[in-house]
């Protein structure tokens, strides 16, 4: 039951779903923090103003007290000396804003926001508590909703201008949440291509400190979540906060630790290179953001993650569905095909029990390398006589399903539509046009242009009669100009580009319902909430090594669950770092994720293709509890030399484990892997095996582990309660 209570008298807001409680307050009409974590059954007097000594005075004395206190929307330049979440620029130059609150309004479910993706508000009820600068006549709508089956609470800011001049934003972050303290470890994801989201955790020191980008995605460099861990904090217990926003653009997340040794936590648009003009009239509204307390460790903070992301953002036919086993020809071919040797490859694949079959890159124009035909989505009848609908019957004929990759926002200088459109690409006037892979980004704010991404990639699908898309994007955004944005509007281009590009994302996916997309951006380069609320999958890393991958999906879980992460068995030597590891080993590795093979399976041996006929068996039976089970990691692979993980389903009657060690070793006694989140009082039938084992002995002492003997041996466990 979600209870969003006023008490007039205290002129607070109490928000509560029975697990959590978020509290906050008005003195001198501004919204003031209380408290955000585990439930309180009420507020009994006015909590705030007894700390700080307030009174309604307090605010009309020449100094206001702002500086000290935690704020909900604080503003630059109104007696606090801190960074605020927003500022404005208004048109005498100046910046002062003096918002309070004018009205509240509680609504069922969760207002949607306009042109950006945001969570799904069923089940949840929504506090618009509006604010109001009576000098400008700028006005501020902060949103938070709460759900009764998650616990995370979302946030997200609407401006609207009701003055009579026009006003610039220059800062609009999406929520501040003004802690006490600042005793507390900094976890966030830092990263590069092919090393995406590493767990990078630092304490918390005086000034700034946190992440963000301003590359125009949100980046392989760095990702849209942050935590705090309060002392005592591990995976299964103690408290943290989490922090996550709805967005695929740059963003900045930031935690300020000021003199008083408070946290100001910040999170939303990058305000680096960003502006946007208000017209009289006008409104503009910052991204969602999603803020979790867990008093059951870093696991309960990213179990509310996945729960938000399977109950409220995934959506559409695959959202919590099974999902097609798939193989991509990307790293068994590269450019290098023919529809032959496509169609020998799915034949191998049919017969060894995947279902879909994805052409990836070089299908189009004359593409036999990266430098070329990017935006010339005609089939390259050199490769594909009959084109792509040829050979989708032909992929059909044999009982699979038929994917294709393409690269809509990109254009290559070696291409008919940049000869036709020179002016269609981002570019900064007359200057030189940098390349990224050899190829420009095309100008998403430019309706002509979406129209041709949609339609062009539209007319793909149709001709392809595709079953699933891998929507990638290969290179980032700088030397941003636009040929139709106004000048005093260019620094609105990096937000602009991604709201274009949601709406086509918007139009492309509904014209296609039943079509399973997945995205990537040179591997995990927009793994972000924005991207899932669209996509339910994307493409976790270009780097398919069992061990890179047991890093990168261990980190990346501390938001996505498996069924986002788009994880395949690749060939050995591995094409990324050359290291080797058993097929057993890849393939437990990309059960952690959605499960698809990347590889020639022409090359498998007899003995080989009955494995993966038996892997994929195994996939089918525990895709669910994989997939949408309760997630737990049990071993760290940073800094360690091992990595568990396990899912469990809802009911805790099955569980499936996964132990990789990174290195073989010899002559020690073997150790024990404690699992969680077991049904202490059942007993489990460990991979089908006549002997059961307590969920309470393998909660608390541990199921043994055989002694690696060479190097990346995976075990894996299937457990099923015994009635
Ligand atoms: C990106 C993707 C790869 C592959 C190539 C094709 O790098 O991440 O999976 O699709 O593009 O060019």
């Amino acid at each position: 039951m979600i209870r969003i209570e006023y008490s007039p008298k205290e002129g607070s807001f109490h928000l509560s779903n029975g697990r959590v409680s978020y509290l906050l307050a008005l003195a001198g009409g501004h919204p003031l923090h209380v408290y955000f974590g585990r439930v309180l059954r009420a507020v009994r007097e006015d909590m705030l103003s007894r700390r700080a000594g307030l009174t309604e005075e307090t605010f009309t004395l020449h100094e206001s007290p702002l500086d000290r206190l935690p704020q909900e929307c604080p503003v630059f330049g109104c007696g606090d000396m801190r960074e605020g979440m927003l500022q404005v620029r208004h048109a005498d130059g100046t910046e002062a804003l003096d918002l309070k609150y004018l009205r509240h309004t509680v609504l069922d479910g969760k207002p949607a926001l306009p042109g950006l993706p945001s969570a799904r508000g069923e089940g949840g009820r929504t506090l618009c508590l509006t604010l109001r600068d009576d000098e400008s006549g700028l006005e501020a709508d902060l949103y938070y909703t709460l759900w009764e089956d998650t616990d995370v609470l979302a946030r997200s800011v609407t401006l609207r201008n009701t003055g009579k001049t026009r006003v610039t934003v220059e800062k609009l972050l999406s929520f501040c949440l003004d802690l006490e303290g600042h005793d507390a470890r900094l976890l966030t994801l830092q990263g590069a291509w092919a090393r995406e989201r590493e767990w990078t955790e630092r304490p918390l020191v005086m000034g700034d400190q946190g992440t963000g980008t301003v590359r125009g995605a949100s980046s392989q460099q760095t990702s849209p979540f942050m935590a705090l861990l309060f002392p005592g904090c591990t995976e299964e217990m103690g408290e943290c906060l989490g922090f996550a926003l709805c967005w695929s653009g740059s963003f900045l997340a930031n935690v300020h630790v000021d003199q008083f040794g408070a946290a100001r936590v910040m999170m939303g648009l990058q305000p680096f290179d960003f502006s946007w003009l208000l017209e009289p009239g006008a409104s503009f509204t910052a991204p969602e953001a999603y803020l979790t307390w867990s008093g059951e460790g870093l696991g309960g903070m990213s179990r509310a993650f996945h729960s938000l992301i399977h109950r409220h953002i995934t959506r559409g036919a695959f959202a919590s569905a099974p999902r097609p086993i798939l193989i991509n020809n990307w790293e068994a071919t590269y450019f290098n095909f023919d529809q032959q040797k496509l169609l020998s490859i799915a034949e191998c694949a049919r017969d060894c029990g995947i279902d879909l079959f994805v052409l990836d890159d070089g299908w189009f124009g004359h593409r036999d390398s990266d430098n070329s035909s990017l935006g010339d989505w005609t089939d390259d009848l050199r490769k594909l006589p009959g084109g792509l609908g040829a050979l989708s019957d032909s992929v059909h004929a044999l009982g699979m399903k038929f994917g294709l990759w393409v690269e809509p926002e990109m254009v290559s200088p070696d291409s008919a539509l940049y000869r036709a459109h020179p002016d269609w690409c981002i570019h900064a006037g007359d200057r030189i046009r940098i390349e990224g892979r050899h190829q420009l980004v095309l100008d998403m704010t430019r309706p002509d242009v979406r129209e041709y991404v949609f339609t062009s990639i539209r007319d793909a699908l149709e001709r392809g009669k595709v079953d699933y898309v891998k929507w990638d994007m290969n290179r980032n955004i700088n030397m941003i100009g636009s040929a139709l944005l106004p000048p005093e509007r260019m620094r609105e281009f990096p937000v602009r580009y991604i709201l274009g590009l949601y709406r086509v994302l918007e139009k492309i996916t509904s014209a296609f319902p039943k079509v399973l997309f997945e995205s990537c951006a040179g591997g995990g380069g927009r793994f972000d909430l924005g991207m899932m609320c669209y996509m339910p999958q994307a493409w976790t890393s270009d780097d398919t090594d069992a061990w890179m991958r047991c890093r990168i999906q261990y980190s990346t879980s501390l938001v996505f669950p498996p069924s986002c992460m788009g994880a395949h068995v690749s060939a050995v030597p591995n094409h990324q770092t050359g290291c080797v590891s058993p097929l057993l080993t890849r393939a437990a590795v990309a059960m952690g994720g959605t499960y698809g093979y990347e590889m020639d399976p022409r090359t498998w041996t007899e003995e080989e293709k009955e494995t993966v006929r038996a892997l994929n068996r195994q996939v089918r039976a525990w895709q669910e509890v994989l997939f949408y089970g309760d997630f737990r990691r049990l071993v760290s692979p940073y800094g360690g030399e091992a990595c568990a993980w396990m899912s469990v389903s809802p009911d805790r009657k099955r569980a499936a484990v996964t132990h990789v060690f990174k290195d073989g070793h010899v002559n020690r006694i073997p150790s024990l892997l404690r699992l969680t989140g077991l049904r202490p009082d059942a007993d489990y039938r460990v991979n089908g095996l006549e002997t059961v084992c307590g969920g309470d002995e393998l909660m608390a002492r541990g199921i043994p582990l055989r002694e690696p003997s060479g190097n990346f041996g995976a075990q894996q466990f299937f457990l099923e309660a015994v009635e």
